[in-house]
């Protein structure tokens, strides 16, 4: 954007976005808002920065160089490969949650739900992700972000592929953008009936009862989350749940009186100790946050560890997942499946 401090000690990207044009800005700002479209088009244009920008200090994604160095270092000690296979064994996981207040018109609800993609990135994870989608039963699906391999750059790619797994998911889906994601792909994404919460909710009715779905735009690296604007129109003690890329805004959720929080972000770590440890979590957030089912005061949530990888297609103790959210009435918990992997 005209007029953005640029940062030019830490311009890591090799191959910028282009300009946008003024058909899509005018999109962005009729469905977004002014504000929301321009200070996320304006903090992409600044987005290179390795250090310094959005919860933490550093971050490896937007590093060029690492991605290349990474690399080597996998091929030079012979893990890279191995790395690859794991990368392509998806588990399909159920997840229990029971919720107070539940209307036992939603009990057994399930909610598929897929993150961080990288689909330009990782083609096989998409080609097989692709064969396991039609055999799965929900009733809703919702992606949390991440489709784009890159944090910058050209994400045609990433949408053809996403488009192509469209065909396979079943409707209505609802979406995040997450920190590799550009705010020009909303439209694109949107033009796939794919229904985009850019803080905003939307009831879900099932006989004549509500719950309500919220999403926020990032909170990791953009920041353009707003929780309060995302949870207004939801009455208060009703079943509500949000979505954000990032589990970092778990505090701002829990006492917003949201009652589940679905994410993605940390990948579980990509590349962990034997044992599921991660090195890293590029997330400022208790480690027990950083995978799977967790609870934070009254709010249940769920960080999933994806799909795809970013910097390198490679995953080490920690493969990659679909998860089946299956909302129960806490009475009936006890009949419900404990959450298990096939
Ligand atoms: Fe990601």
């Amino acid at each position: 954007m005209p007029g953005q401090n640029q940062h030019p000690k830490f311009q890591m990207s090799q191959n910028p976005s282009p300009p946008i044009d003024q058909q899509t800005l005018a999109r962005l700002e009729q469905r977004l808002g002014h504000v929301h479209a321009r200070q996320r088009l304006g903090i992409e244009h600044d987005h290179e920065a390795v250090f310094g920008h959005g919860r933490s200090f550093f971050h490896p994604e937007n590093w060029y160089s690492s991605h290349t160095l990474f690399k080597a270092a996998l091929k030079f000690t012979g893990l890279y490969a191995v790395g690859q296979r794991n990368a392509q064994k998806i588990r399909i996981l159920t997840n229990p949650v029971p919720l107070p207040n539940l209307p036992s018109a939603f009990h057994n609800f399930t909610i598929l739900h897929i993150t961080d993609l990288h689909a330009d990135l990782n083609p096989e994870p998409m080609h097989r992700l692709a064969l396991i989608l039609p055999g799965l039963q929900y009733d809703i699906c919702v992606l949390t972000g991440d489709y784009r391999g890159q944090t910058f750059g050209p994400f045609d790619a990433a949408l053809e592929t996403l488009r192509r797994l469209r065909a396979h998911i079943r409707t209505p889906v609802y979406a995040v953008l997450g920190n590799h994601d550009s705010i020009r792909m909303l439209p694109a994404i949107e033009d796939m009936n794919i229904r985009m919460l850019m803080n905003e909710s939307i009831p879900i009715a099932r006989d004549q009862h509500h719950i309500h779905l919220a999403g926020v735009d990032d909170a990791h690296y953009y920041r353009a989350d707003n929780v309060h604007q995302a949870a207004h129109a939801i009455p208060p003690g009703t079943v509500s749940i949000l979505l954000s890329h990032t589990p970092e805004i778990y505090r701002q959720a829990a006492h917003a009186g949201f009652s589940l929080m679905l994410s993605g972000h940390t990948h579980g770590g990509q590349i962990c100790l034997p044992g599921s440890i991660p090195i890293t979590l590029d997330a400022s957030l208790p480690r027990a946050l950083g995978a799977g089912p967790w609870t934070y005061a009254s709010l249940t949530g769920y960080t999933s560890v994806g799909v795809g990888c970013s910097i390198a297609p490679v995953r080490f103790h920690c493969p990659p997942e679909i998860t089946l959210h299956q909302l129960i009435r806490p009475a009936d918990s006890s009949k419900a499946a404990p959450a298990n992997a096939t």
